[in-house]
């Protein structure tokens, strides 16, 4: 039978520093020679999909005109705009820093997409120090996110922001 381009996909009970590493390295592969950024970000929704276990929506927001729109992503419909500093995406997008929620219920502001979100990671994607995208992570478990998933997605958000 033919590889397809998904095979060298980690094990979803690969330790996280490594399951990161591939991550970042399947989607460099992925984004690499394609400047379609609806493509790419799509690409890598899937990807987060595919290999970081444990979540119920996973995706993208962009930056435009001063507020966050809905990119592409996997799980429920979501809301579609975001302003500036409201929720937790917008709030990582104001700041420019990554936000671990490990428990959306306390999160003053949280905006709930899908009820079944418990606890959330968003990570800015910066292009020459600016916010062009967030990545978004929910799970449906509570505190299912740590620095480990927030350096790995940091890292995955490094190694795209240039093809979105
Ligand atoms: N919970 C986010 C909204 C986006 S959805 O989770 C997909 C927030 O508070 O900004």
């Amino acid at each position: 039978m033919p590889l397809t381009m998904f095979d060298f996909m980690p094990d979803t009970d690969t330790p996280k520093p490594l399951l990161y590493a591939a991550l970042a390295r399947s989607a460099a592969a992925l984004v690499e020679g394609e400047r379609d950024p609806v493509a790419n970000m799509a690409n890598v929704a899937a990807l987060i999909w595919m290999s970081v276990p444990r979540l119920n929506w996973a995706g993208f927001y962009r930056a435009l005109d001063g507020e966050l729109v809905l990119g592409p992503f996997i799980g429920k419909p979501a809301c579609i705009r975001i302003p500036l500093g409201k929720g937790v995406c917008g709030t990582a997008a104001a700041l420019g820093s990554t936000q671990i929620v490990p428990d959306v219920h306390a999160f003053a502001g949280h905006i709930a997409c899908d009820a079944a979100s418990r606890s959330e990671l968003v990570v800015p994607v910066l292009v020459g120090g600016c916010v062009v995208a967030i990545i978004d992570l929910d799970s449906p478990e509570p505190g299912r996110f740590d620095e480990e998933d927030a350096a790995g997605i940091e890292m995955l958000a490094g190694v795209v922001a240039r093809f979105l």
